[in-house]
């Protein structure tokens, strides 16, 4: 049991807003050709764009032994493409897709039904599922908790699967673990981490369950330090990747983001042009302008090293180059000139920020 120091290093990549910031995407690799990136700590090398596929195979090139889930379940919704096929995963980390031990850990919240759909949709793409495990520790959502999410459903946006019943019973003391499930004792795991790890975030800072605007979140940890759950010390952590688009957008009721805004026409061309509607619920994302000093909170609060800045096109085809920073909207003529403001901000604001990536869309939005 002291295999720790076998551990070489961890890197944690987490949702820095609302969620839907893109990581899956990048989890996958999945880059684009119009990455400006900025290197804070050397201004010559402002600009210098090959800096992303160097940063996304220098990712993967690590040659992780893991890619883990640290907390959620299958409320949260990543779609990307591997070898130009869409794939929609809920619940199992990317890893399994580049061949990469996979594994749903202790404090995850486990619906058996969407795992052994995934499982299948895995084994119908040709990647082989006997790489996915789940920590015996993780919780099992029940019949019981999807009928009393109904519920959360209606009063706070929640998606209905079940989450914060699940968790309710898991802090009570009465939940139901995987190892108590004998359906699951093939894809049980039971020992101890190694080498290369990438944790893969769901949710975002702003709907973690002491940071985001609660009641209005979802019941787990989405900070980067809940990563330390999975079983791996804090100084493990190389590096902390927040993912934010530069645009807000929340999906799920959440009084910041009041229903008005979807009046607003030049948000709504936002949505519009940057097809912002949940992957896992459907439902129309309420769009807002990039709010900075939210940004640079999340940055701050959670450790980030790197910050990748995803969807700066969208603005580009709407045309329009807005934020809020100091609680004031600032409006800017150009991209360039707004990620400028950006960049300063966040390079005076946020000492461990290394690198700012500013990426567009994927091909495929
Ligand atoms: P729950 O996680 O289903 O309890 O939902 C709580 C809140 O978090 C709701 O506002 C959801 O819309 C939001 N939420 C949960 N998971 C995600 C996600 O993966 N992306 C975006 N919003 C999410
Ligand atoms: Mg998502």
């Amino acid at each position: 049991m002291s295999l720790i120091k076998s551990i070489e290093s961890v890197d944690v990549l987490f949702g820095a807003k609302y969620g839907d910031e893109g990581k899956g995407k990048i989890c996958n690799g999945v880059s684009d050709s119009e990455i400006k990136t900025y290197y804070l700590e050397n201004k010559d090398a402002l600009d210098k764009s090959s800096y992303i596929t160097d940063f996304i195979d220098g990712l993967l090139g690590k040659k992780y032994d893991f890619v883990c889930r640290w907390a959620g379940g299958d409320n949260a919704g990543h779609t990307f493409f591997v070898n130009d096929k869409e794939i929609k995963t809920s619940l199992i980390p990317a890893g399994v897709f580049h061949n990469i031990k996979s594994i749903i850990g202790p404090n995850c919240v486990v619906n058996i039904s969407t795992f052994f759909k995934e499982i299948k949709m895995i084994e119908e793409n040709g990647f082989d599922p006997s790489l996915v495990k789940i920590s015996p520790k993780a919780h099992i959502i029940t019949k019981e908790h999807l009928e009393i999410d109904i519920e959360n459903k209606k009063k706070y946006g929640s998606t209905g699967k079940g989450i914060t019943p699940c968790y309710t019973d898991k802090i009570k003391r009465v939940g139901i673990r995987a190892k108590d499930c004998e359906e699951l004792k093939d894809y049980l795991w039971d020992e101890e981490l190694y080498g290369n790890i990438l944790c893969e975030g769901a949710q975002g800072f702003y709907l973690d369950i002491d940071y985001g605007n609660y009641p209005y979140v979802t019941s787990s940890t989405t900070l980067p330090y809940g990563a330390c759950s999975l079983g791996f010390p804090p100084q493990k952590i190389d590096r902390i990747i927040g993912c934010s688009k530069i645009y807000d957008t929340r999906v799920g009721y959440d009084p910041d983001f009041p229903k008005s805004l979807l009046e607003d026409e030049e948000l709504s061309q936002i949505g519009e042009v940057g097809h912002e509607f949940g992957t896992v619920t459907g439902r129309k994302r309420v769009v807002n302008y990039e709010n900075l000093d939210k940004l640079i909170y999340s940055l701050n609060v959670s450790g980030a090293t790197d910050l990748i800045i995803s969807k700066c096109d969208i603005l580009e085809k709407v045309g329009v180059y807005k934020l809020y920073y100091k609680d004031e909207l600032y409006v800017f003529d150009s991209l360039v000139l707004m990620k400028e403001f950006i960049v300063d901000k966040i390079k005076s604001s946020c000492e461990m920020i290394k690198n700012i990536i500013f990426s567009s869309s994927p091909k495929f939005i």
